[in-house]
C-alpha cells in the first residue's frame, strides 16, 4: 500500500493512529506487540509524538531495534541514543531490547539473536510491526548495495561496515525483516525521489529495499517530494 501526504506532519498522525490501531488489535489477540525501530532522521518526530499519546498499551509493547551503529549509546550516531531520547526516556519504557556493547561484536549479535529467539520463542520470529527507512543508495536496516548481508539466508542479525564509516552496524537481516506481518516505510524528501521510483515502478531488484516484503501488510508512507516520479 502506497500513501501519499502532504506534510511530515500529516505522515506522523496516520501513522501514530495506525500503530495504536495495530498494538491493540495485536494485544487483544495476544497479549504482545512486538515492535522493531530504526533509526535516522525522518522517525524521529513520529517517536517524539508517539511518546505524548496517552492511551497506548506499553507494558505489553516490546521494543528491538532493527539496526544499530556500534558505537556508544551517548553518542549521537547511536540509533539506540536517538530512540531513547526521543521515545524510551520520557516514557521511562522497561521492554526494551538493547544490544549488548560490552561484549565482543560476534557474541553481541549472538546474544542479540539469542535475545530475539527467546522472547518470541521462535527460530524465525514474526514481529508484528517493523518501522524501515530508504537511504539515497537504497540501503534498508543497516543493509547497504553490494553487503553481503543482502544474501543472508540463515542468521536473523548481520555485522556490516559501511564504505567510510570507522565503526561497525548490527542490522536486522532478509530472513528476520521479511518474515515480520506488517513492515512501513517511511520516505521523505526530495532525496528518496529516485529511489522510490526505482523501488515501486522498476521493482529494481539491484535496490535493496526493494526486496523487503511483509507477511500481511507493507506500506509506504510518502510526501509529495518522495512520490513526485511516481504519481501521475
Ligand atoms: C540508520 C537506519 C537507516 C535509515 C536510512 C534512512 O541507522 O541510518 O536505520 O536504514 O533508516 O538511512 O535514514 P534517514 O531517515 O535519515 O533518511
Amino acid at each position: 500500500m502506497i500513501k501519499t501526504f502532504d506534510t511530515k506532519n500529516e505522515i506522523d498522525n496516520f501513522l501514530i493512529n495506525y500503530f495504536k490501531e495495530l498494538s491493540n488489535k495485536e494485544i487483544e489477540k495476544k497479549g504482545s506487540f512486538n515492535i522493531a525501530l530504526s533509526g535516522g532522521s525522518t522517525p524521529l518526530s513520529f517517536y517524539e509524538k508517539l511518546a505524548l499519546e496517552k492511551d497506548i498499551s506499553w507494558d505489553n509493547i516490546y521494543i528491538f531495534f532493527v539496526d544499530e551503529r556500534m558505537v556508544s549509546n551517548q553518542n549521537i550516531k547511536s540509533n539506540i541514543y536517538q530512540i531513547k531520547k526521543a521515545l524510551i526516556d520520557p516514557l521511562k519504557l522497561e521492554n526494551v531490547f538493547y544490544i549488548n556493547k560490552e561484549i565482543d561484536l560476534e557474541d553481541s549479535k549472538l546474544e542479540y539473536e539469542l535475545l530475539i529467539k527467546a522472547h518470541f520463542k521462535e527460530e524465525v520470529p514474526s514481529f508484528d510491526f517493523v518501522l524501515l527507512g530508504i537511504g539515497d543508495d537504497g540501503h534498508t536496516a543497516s543493509i547497504f548495495p553490494n553487503s553481503k548481508l543482502i544474501e543472508e539466508k540463515k542468521d536473523l542479525i548481520g555485522i556490516d561496515q559501511k564504505i567510510g564509516d570507522n565503526f561497525f552496524r548490527m542490522s536486522f537481516t532478509f530472513p528476520l525483516i521479511n518474515n515480520s506481518k506488517n513492515i512501513v516505510f517511511l520516505a521523505i524528501g526530495e532525496n528518496k525521489k529516485f529511489m522510490i521510483k526505482k523501488i515501486l515502478i522498476d521493482k529494481d531488484k539491484s535496490i535493496v529495499a526493494t526486496r523487503v516484503r511483509a507477511k500481511e501488510n507493507l506500506m509506504y508512507l510518502l510526501n509529495k517530494k518522495s512520490s513526485s516520479l511516481i504519481n501521475f
